[in-house]
């Protein structure tokens, strides 16, 4: 836990207890040889206490950035503009870099995708983790080795006093992934962000590591944000689902409802590629590229790839729809505003064909 109470919340009152955090209209851009790069876009979202998030989008659509703005680790030429990121009542991007410390590591801790870059090749992974319980609590070093052991165990590695002492070189790429989750671990975060953790594994080991999170999320009463692009595991673990293209979130929608009922074009065709691989048929997935976030199109950025576009989605950028049940839409197709988040969903642009508004 940080040292000292957080500040005030941004605007009491307005999250419920349930809310662990509320990200509201963030934007990050890299400013690069005079071409400005939005790579998170007026993005918002909420994770509540104990549930799976799902951040999904294919590569280059602000994932990454979106988890590293959230911890305050964007390295410049990148830059957050404008937006708020509130966490157990405070505002993170209100907060002094010292405080921020105490709640990086401490309270939001980040497994990244690639766990031998993440480690320090020079010190055993023992060490490593009795450094990190280290600096965020009152410890003798014999009591962080201590836990060290004990948070290793508690990752299901075998001989975790043996591995204490090995360098992160002698471990398999799964080994080294339990021992990130242990370090993540070591001051029981309230929110775990895993960024791709199982992109870089062998598909059993994958399988493997996706039980650890699961059962650590239920041992530690963990929120996850779980950023991937395979959305095998989104079906497997998620509660939530947030999609993001070109720096937005495009849907956010139940787990279920967006297998069963995806609203945006993108979202159907993410799942149709995906069915088709599963089903044994080669589709080619969504046509086109992740445009250029420098030079977005005018009006909806998925325009130029769009099977369901009419001639508004090139001219004006379409506003968030709220289809009820917790789902939520970007898109032309659906009129803006919305209903009460309990009345039914919404007729989909596939049922009904598009119309141009
Ligand atoms: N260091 C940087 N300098 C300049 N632009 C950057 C930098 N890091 C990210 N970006 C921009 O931000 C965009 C979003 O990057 P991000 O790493 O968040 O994508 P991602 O969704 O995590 O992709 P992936 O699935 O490949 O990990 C990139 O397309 C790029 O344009
Ligand atoms: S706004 Fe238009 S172009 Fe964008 S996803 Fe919807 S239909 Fe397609
Ligand atoms: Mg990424």
């Amino acid at each position: 836990m940080p040292d000292q109470p957080m500040p005030p919340a941004m605007e009491p009152g307005q999250s419920s207890p349930d809310v662990l955090l509320e990200v509201r209209r963030l934007s990050t851009v890299f400013a690069v040889a005079h071409r400005t790069v939005r790579a998170v876009d007026d993005v918002s979202f909420t994770v509540h206490r104990g549930e799976t998030l799902a951040l999904v989008g294919e590569s280059g659509s602000g994932k990454s950035v979106t988890a590293l703005s959230i911890m305050r680790l964007v390295a410049p030429p990148g830059r957050i503009v404008s937006g708020s990121i509130a966490f157990e009542g405070c505002d993170l991007l209100a907060l002094p870099e010292r405080r921020m410390q105490a709640v990086r590591g401490a309270r939001i801790a980040l497994v990244f995708q690639e766990p031998l870059s993440a480690l320090n090749p020079v010190f055993t992974v023992g060490d490593q983790i009795a450094e990190a319980v280290l600096v965020h609590k009152q410890a003798s070093r014999r009591e962080a080795r201590t836990r060290a052991v004990a948070l290793l165990d508690a990752v299901r590695i075998p001989d975790p006093a043996g591995t204490a002492r090995a360098y992160p070189h002698q471990l398999s790429g799964g080994m080294r992934q339990r021992v990130l989750i242990a370090m993540a671990l070591c001051c029981r975060p309230a929110l775990v962000i895993a960024d791709e953790p199982t992109t870089a594994l062998d598909v059993t080991i994958q399988a493997e590591i996706l039980d650890l999170l699961r059962e650590m999320k239920a041992a530690y009463q963990l929120s996850l944000l779980l950023i991937t692009h395979d959305l095998g595991v989104v079906a497997e673990m998620a509660d939530r689902v947030l999609v993001m293209y070109a720096g937005r979130i495009v849907e956010e929608a139940p787990i279920h409802t967006v297998f069963a009922a995806p609203a945006h074009p993108y979202t159907q065709g993410l799942l149709a590629s995906v069915r088709g691989h599963t089903e044994g048929r080669h589709l080619p997935g969504i046509d086109g590229t992740v445009p250029d976030l420098a030079a977005l199109p005018p009006g909806c950025a998925f325009s130029p790839r769009c099977p369901s576009r009419i001639p508004r989605c090139e001219r004006e950028a379409p506003e968030e729809s709220r289809l009820g049940a917790g789902q939520a839409v970007r898109c032309h197709l659906y009129p803006p505003g919305g209903s009460s988040p309990t009345s039914t969903i919404l007729q989909r642009p596939s049922d009904s064909g598009p119309e141009d508004r």
